[in-house]
């Protein structure tokens, strides 16, 4: 990755992350008695012990409205990158993102914001950019969703100015087709003379489009079943970040859910999937997608096949197993991943006591 400060910390060959712990339940729709809360307490507790125990990143969810259910999924989340400059006052080596949804922050405003974070963080914020697609948060904003193309192109304008804020030392205008801003000034500038690690996730062609012209990561599903798949879709989102004169990694995202044992850690996972479920709140989340019971054949069996998929990939098992799948991605030329958990400080000690170690045996 051509980044200065990404590389000081870039001593392991497979990153892992920390995904959605800003938001309660994490990424999980379920209503067990130990779920996450997100209470600003157990933020510090989970960020202390990611730092010291070697993880590498820290990832939230832009996430401005819950999903209902009996526990409101996602209902309580923290701003993230108020949430984040928090953080990193708190840690010392991991990079911390804020995931900022473009159409929703004045890019005067987010470019100082993140200078901010980054003092705070010498140099460990990181920026995930989102353009949304979940309509009652727009609707709760007062921001109208713009068409899908063109929500990629607002978002060009806006990294690009917020880029120019963060490096250029005269005052500049900035007169484009969205944003028309004049006489524009930002100091301090950033921590240090490289940008932040800037990383998206969008699954759509101008998604993708947009992450190489201005991403150092991008996110996209992990296929086992055919890992040469996902092997051929890193080589190629490389190779065509390089003909735009850019390197960019790919990483993936998912839930892990280890035990001592194999068997523990499954029988976990199907309950957390089954009976543990939210189903109402997944209800809620296929409305806004607008899969519903009045418009879908099987609604019903749909929606209990759902929450195994809905926390992405599922990474469980025994410490052995979790380490083995962590290095088949890794095979595949995946750089790391971001992963939830049900409980981020309860189910933390014992990635990093037993998997972590095996992964550096390994060489990651
Ligand atoms: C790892 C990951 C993180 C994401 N984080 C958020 C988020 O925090 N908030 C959000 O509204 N969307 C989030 N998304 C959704 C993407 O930003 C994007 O909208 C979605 O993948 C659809 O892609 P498209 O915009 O190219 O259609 C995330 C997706 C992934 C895979």
């Amino acid at each position: 990755m051509n980044n200065k400060r990404y590389q000081m910390y870039d001593d392991h060959p497979f990153k892992l992350g920390l995904f959605g712990a800003n938001c309660s339940s994490g990424r999980a729709a379920n209503i067990l008695p130990e779920r996450w809360l997100a209470d600003w307490d157990s933020c510090v507790k989970m960020a202390s012990l990611a730092d010291q125990g070697g993880i590498d990143f820290i990832l939230p969810i832009g996430r401005w409205k819950g999903y209902g259910g009996p526990t409101d999924f996602q209902g309580t989340t923290f701003e993230t990158i108020t949430w984040a400059t928090g953080l990193l006052a708190y840690t010392e080596k991991l990079t911390i993102f804020g995931t900022v949804h473009a159409p929703l922050f004045n890019p005067m405003v987010a470019a100082k914001q993140i200078v901010t974070a980054d003092h705070v963080g010498n140099g460990r914020f990181g920026l995930n950019i989102v353009v949304g697609w979940n309509e009652p948060e727009f609707k709760m904003s007062g921001v109208s969703q713009r068409d899908h193309g063109d929500r990629y192109e607002y978002a060009e304008e806006w990294i690009s100015a917020i880029k120019k804020m963060w490096n250029d030392t005269k005052p500049f205008n900035y007169d484009k087709d969205y944003l028309k801003l004049s006489n524009v000034v930002a100091k301090p500038k950033l921590y240090s003379d490289s940008s932040p690690l800037i990383i998206n996730a969008g699954r759509s062609e101008v998604g993708r489009a947009f992450a190489l012209r201005h991403c150092h990561a991008f996110f996209t599903n992990f296929h086992e079943t055919d890992v040469k798949k996902s092997a051929e879709f890193v080589k190629r989102f490389k190779s065509d970040a390089k003909t735009l004169g850019r390197e960019a990694n790919v990483f993936t995202q998912g839930h892990v859910v280890c035990r001592p044992s194999k068997k523990e850690a499954k029988e976990y996972f199907e309950y957390l999937t089954t009976d543990a479920a939210d189903y109402a709140a997944l209800e809620g989340l296929l409305k806004l997608k607008n899969i519903t019971r009045s418009n879908t054949e099987d609604f019903d069996d749909y929606l209990k096949k759902l929450p195994p998929k809905n926390v992405g990939y599922p990474v469980v098992g025994s410490p052995d197993d979790v380490a083995e799948k962590f290095i088949l991605m890794h095979s595949a030329g995946l750089s790391g991943i971001a992963f939830s958990l049900v409980n981020y400080v309860d189910e933390l000690p014992l990635i990093i006591n037993e998997v972590i170690p095996r992964l550096r045996k390994a060489g990651l």
